[in-house]
């Protein structure tokens, strides 16, 4: 049994801490703490070296912050879960270590957490009730899955991004466009002035369940340096690119839909904070299921998420022992490729 889960995450340019206490066998999130770096900016994409060592830094006033919120004393601490994986090597590394320490200086149980199982159970914190069975769809600045979620615990992997995830591939044309970093909140704005008048392609759009965003971006690439304009045109690119992007993640959760026959939709991820993608793919799926998403800042990098996956395995019975490691490629345990599944053409909607 649980009664107060500390989660940390450091995977990559947010340090995270948040507590999860139990209420009535329920967990309920007592505090969120999530300090975004802003060292990065200048250089226009995430340095992984300062990423570890501005982690280092503020590791621990971040947990102080966190339980305090809370009004949790350290000793009512009961099980710490972090993630483990996947992510940057080093600022994984910060908070496996921190978490080990935290873990052994007072016999607390500890917790391995896979980052994308964490977005996976964002939702549920705002959304108690919601089970599987459902369509998954994490969307996040390194990954593009597709999933059949078939119970907590138990995924498969439907298809997943040939090249790059579809939040890289907002960070990359923002960076054409002469916008910031992070790009996706940057496009989205700009898009809502805008319109889709560019015809991006829609890559693999009937070709099974995997995604691929690059030559999108090539195609936004040959745009930007054949318009004679920028100023001009600025908008209505990126409302095109955020347009042919949406377009494709919504037919294939159609897709994923019409092959598993479930009900509900779950997105989840740093793409997943558009509001333009949840009405996107709410007037996809009208009619055939109901979209579930987490608000915002539950969708972005955040401990939050780890927390409750965390205490889901922790209720499960399941601890990581003082080897834990920091694994930049972690596989994600309970997943599955199952080619039974996969759609053959004539089922392609
Ligand atoms: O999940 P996340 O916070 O970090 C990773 O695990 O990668 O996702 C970050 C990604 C970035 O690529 C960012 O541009 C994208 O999420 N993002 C968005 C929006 N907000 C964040 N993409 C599109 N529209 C948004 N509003
Ligand atoms: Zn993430």
């Amino acid at each position: 049994m649980n009664d107060v889960v500390l989660g940390i995450e450091t995977s990559c340019d947010e340090t995270s801490t948040a507590v999860l206490v139990a209420q009535r066998g329920t967990p309920e999130l007592a505090s969120l703490v999530i300090l975004s770096q802003d060292v990065h900016e200048v250089f226009g994409g995430v340095v992984p070296e300062l990423a570890s060592r501005a982690h280092l830094r503020v590791m621990q006033p971040v947990v102080d912050k966190a339980l305090k919120e809370a009004g949790v004393a350290l000793s009512a601490v009961d099980a710490i879960a972090v993630t483990a994986g996947p992510g940057l090597v080093g600022a994984l590394l910060v908070g496996v270590c921190y978490a080990k320490g935290l873990a052994a200086a007072d016999n607390r149980r500890l917790i391995g957490v896979h980052h994308l199982e964490g977005h996976l159970f964002a939702p549920t914190l705002d959304n108690p009730d919601l089970e599987p069975p459902f369509v998954g769809l994490i969307v996040s600045g390194g990954h593009t899955v597709l999933l059949d979620v078939l119970e907590w615990g138990r995924y498969v992997l439907l298809g997943q991004t040939r090249d790059d995830a579809a939040g890289e591939a907002f960070d990359k044309v923002a960076k054409l466009l002469g916008l910031g970093y992070p790009g996706g909140p940057a496009i989205e704005t700009l898009a809502t002035t805008g319109s889709d008048r560019f015809e991006f392609p829609r890559p693999l759009l009937r070709e099974g369940f995997d995604f691929s965003f690059s030559g999108l971006k090539t195609a936004v690439y040959y745009a930007v340096r054949d318009c004679d304009d920028l100023e001009r045109d600025r908008a209505d690119i990126a409302a095109s690119f955020q347009t042919a992007v949406f377009d494709v993640l919504a037919k294939k959760v159609m897709m994923a839909l019409d092959t598993t026959g479930h009900g509900t939709v779950v997105l989840g991820g740093g793409v997943a904070s558009s509001q333009a993608l949840a009405v996107h793919m709410a007037d996809a799926i009208r009619g055939h299921a109901r979209l579930v998403v987490a608000p915002p800042r539950l969708n972005v990098d955040n401990a939050a998420m780890i927390a409750r996956a965390g205490w889901f395995h922790l209720e499960s019975g399941r601890t990581s022992t003082h080897y834990l490691d920091a694994d930049a490629r972690m596989p994600w345990p309970g997943l599955t490729r199952d080619s039974e599944l996969l759609p053959t053409p004539s089922r392609i909607p």
